[in-house]
């Protein structure tokens, strides 16, 4: 079977590795359910990036909500990444890495006065505005702070990313950023008001987007605005294309950064816009295939109807299947000389919606390590304490080295936080 996504990722022999060490060998020592990564798969990705923007103005925000362990964001911002933030939260964790805030960009509907005053305090290179109260509420906390914020308008261009509902984002019926037809008038207001400064356009159409096109649809819809705003005496300095690519979960064949970038910097050539900066927010793709879950067999159990193979891991700590019905490749660390078997993957959360994969074709045994590929990006992230079950340990490869980015949570660490009523 070939393995769906990394080249960091191999078997071989028996043995599946990531990077130089051997799975089965991390599943023994730090026990499971396990994510770990490869550093050097990460890098490659945003390498790819970079290569594609090459000679260009641009800027790489890698959208952490994929993953935001302090450990990938610091390898990120040691490679000259910056970051597209939704929170407070996930800015503290940024600079907690030892990155700069003004390589930040902050996304997100529903930005509070707080994240917007901790946003300024720390100095975001730039607001990504997604509606006409937002923009009221963060000129009057700027201007309360003798601050100034730099905004880009997330404009939603009314495409079809041809994804998942649930993350498809750049379509009319979606909550996301301000209507094409409304954004010219958000602009002029934008340039008028105090504490706000017209920086960017941005939009985000979607995640796990595997064509192109949708892309160049959304490129034509900014730059149609731009012109537009433009014309109307206000300059815009970058063009935010949001992140979206998607990547290898089965078969799916997403182009790569460089034949994306390759059409979308032609198109702006095209129409005479290629000295514009460009902003890129990938997530799922500068992680999602450097990750794998471990989890162990706890019992076999063959049934009438169905066969199931119960796991240490759950929805709790992959949500995925469970709610996008995300198809997601599990493999065995060590192959056995068995006939495979056909599986439902369930986890030992108390509901019929918690499996990892169904009719799976296995040779497994009690007590065997299984793998869940491509489960860098929206795995840990995602990840819950229900069922009072401790969150996931999280290592990082880096070639034959292994470091321990994450602890496994504690019981007591459950409900640290709460009290008993005196
Ligand atoms: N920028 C913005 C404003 C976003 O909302 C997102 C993702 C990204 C960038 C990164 O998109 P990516 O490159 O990762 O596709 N939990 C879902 C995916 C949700 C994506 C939400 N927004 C999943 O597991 O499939």
């Amino acid at each position: 079977m070939t393995l769906p996504g990394s080249p960091f990722l191999a078997r071989r022999g028996a043995s599946l590795s990531l990077e130089q060490v051997e799975l089965t060998d991390l599943a023994r020592r730090f026990g499971t359910p396990l994510y770990a990564y490869s550093r050097n798969a990460m890098r490659a990705a945003l390498a790819g990036y970079q290569r594609a923007l090459a000679g260009r103005k641009h800027l790489i925000c890698y959208a952490m909500k994929a993953n935001s362990n302090l450990a990938v964001l610091q390898t990120f911002a040691q490679a000259g990444c910056g970051f597209d933030i939704v929170s407070a939260g996930e800015l503290r964790r940024v600079l907690a890495a030892g990155a700069s805030a003004d390589k930040v960009v902050f996304s997100g509907v529903g930005k509070t006065r707080a994240d917007m005053q901790a946003a300024l305090e720390a100095g975001v290179l730039c607001f990504n505005v997604e509606s006409q109260p937002e923009l009221l509420l963060l000129s009057q906390v700027a201007s309360a702070h003798g601050a100034t914020a730099r905004i880009s308008l997330r404009v939603n261009p009314d495409v079809d990313a041809r994804t998942h509902p649930y993350i498809s984002t750049g379509l009319k019926g979606n909550k996301f950023g301000v209507a094409h037809e409304q954004a010219l008038a958000v602009y002029r207001q934008a340039a008028e008001l105090p504490g706000t400064e017209v920086a960017g356009i941005d939009c985000h159409i979607g995640s796990q987007i595997t064509d192109i096109d949708p892309y160049i649809d959304a490129v034509d819809r900014l730059l149609d605005l731009v012109e537009a705003v433009e014309a109307s005496g206000i300059p815009i300095h970058h063009v935010d294309m949001g992140g979206g690519l998607g990547i290898t979960y089965t078969d799916e064949t997403p182009p790569s950064a460089e034949a994306l970038l390759g059409a979308v910097l032609a198109r702006m050539d095209e129409r005479g816009h290629g000295q514009r900066e460009i902003l890129l927010e990938p997530g799922r793709s500068l992680v999602g295939n450097a990750g794998v879950l471990l989890t162990e067999v706890l019992y076999l159990k063959p049934g009438e109807q169905k066969n199931f193979c119960i796991v240490d891991a759950a929805m709790n700590d992959l949500v995925r299947p469970a709610m996008y019905e995300a198809w997601m490749a599990i493999v065995p660390c060590e192959l056995r000389e068995q006939a495979a078997q056909r599986w439902d993957i369930v986890g030992p959360v108390c509901e019929s919606g918690d499996w990892l994969g169904r009719d799976r074709d296995l040779a497994v045994r009690q007590g065997d390590v299984l793998a869940v590929l491509s489960a860098g990006a929206y795995g840990f992230a995602m990840s819950s304490n229900y069922n009072s079950r401790a969150r996931a340990a999280e290592v990082m490869v880096d070639g034959n080295q292994v470091h321990l980015i994450r602890e496994r949570e504690s019981l007591t660490d459950l409900y640290a936080l709460e009290r008993l009523i005196p």
